[in-house]
């Protein structure tokens, strides 16, 4: 299979990343290695890059590509909210930098065979890691009517949720919905013509993101990776966050805002009691968006955000 070394905003990662020579950083999302292979050359020749993918292709890929790099590089199939854990088999306390793109692939959409893509004719897995865990098929097979219709409506924004839910429970009663193209249409058949004709996008689009981010616990991985990232950062050492999703724009916006302004006194007190003290400052005010350039050469990148935050020197 060839993979697709296309990464979304690699300059704009490198300038904020700013990655040394000799100093550690972490990629927990290697995916095609755009990222890994930019950051392990600016740190050559003592830095050490640590990453990990939880899709066992991905990191396959990886151990050729950067094969050139291997003293530099540790690779770790694994799922990123383990990084505690990696970096203490490592006996790494804190690192200078961790980027994480979030989101799937270009592999995975087109190459994987998972069920990504609702353009193709896949079984429904769509499993980042194919190890372990409920695939889209138990999904869409199994779980009852509202709970499906709560999936669509919270992680893909779909309004038309409740009809597509209802469809697709008529719909298995008949056959198991087995393939990516069979959810697809009934999909589309739910949602009325007049909307969808209206829409720039696949009517099958929200539904198939909403379907993958319930798979893979997207959101709790983000929530549960950022509750303890601040103490892997050594100070002054920076995470990036890439986005491809308002939820998960808005669980990294305000994790930077938490520990900005930790106090958390009622604003009727003259003075801080709680002391509870800043732990990074926000680098980013606002996200950054990839350039229309950028958006022309790579459509998968036209919803990406950055965020950046930085440890700051005064807390351990
Ligand atoms: C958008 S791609 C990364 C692309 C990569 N930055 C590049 O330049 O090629 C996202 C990758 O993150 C991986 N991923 C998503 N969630 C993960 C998690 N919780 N732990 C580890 N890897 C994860 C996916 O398997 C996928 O390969």
């Amino acid at each position: 299979m060839s993979y697709h070394h296309i990464s979304v905003m690699p300059n704009e990662v490198l300038a904020y990343l700013d990655p040394k020579p000799g100093r550690l950083y972490v990629d927990c999302t290697v995916g095609g290695t755009g990222h890994s292979g930019r950051i392990v050359r600016e740190i050559l020749p003592d830095g050490l890059l640590i990453g990990i993918d939880r899709d066992s292709d991905a990191l396959g890929n990886a151990e050729t590509v950067l094969k050139p790099f291997l003293t530099n590089i540790r690779l770790f199939h694994d799922n990123f909210i383990r990084l505690p854990a990696i970096l203490e088999k490592l006996q790494i306390e804190s690192v200078d930098g961790i980027l994480l793109d979030l989101g799937l692939s270009f592999n995975q959409i087109e190459n994987s065979g998972r069920g990504f893509s609702f353009g193709k004719d896949e079984f429904l897995d769509m499993r980042m890691d194919a190890r372990s865990g409920i695939t889209a098929y138990d999904i869409v097979n199994d779980m009852d009517e509202k709970k499906l219709s709560d999936i669509f409506f919270r992680y893909g924004e779909e309004r038309f949720s409740r009809r597509i839910a209802e469809r697709i429970v008529l719909s298995r009663k008949k056959n198991t919905i087995r393939t990516s193209r069979e959810l697809a249409t009934i999909v589309a058949g739910a949602i009325p013509y007049a909307h969808s004709k209206k829409q720039k996008i696949h009517p099958a689009t929200r539904v198939f993101m909403a379907l993958r981010i319930a798979v893979n616990n997207e959101l709790e991985n983000l929530e549960t990776f950022l509750g303890n990232v601040a103490e892997l950062l050594k100070p002054g050492g920076r995470l990036l966050v890439i986005s491809f999703h308002s939820l998960e724009d808005r669980i990294v916006k305000h994790w930077i805002r938490n520990l900005e302004s930790p106090c958390v006194c009622p604003p009727q007190f003259p003075e801080c009691v709680c002391g509870k003290k800043p732990v990074v400052r926000a680098v980013t005010r606002k996200a950054v968006l990839p350039d229309q350039r950028e958006i022309d050469l790579n459509p998968m990148a036209r919803s990406a955000r950055l965020r950046v935050a930085e440890k700051l020197a005064s807390v351990s």
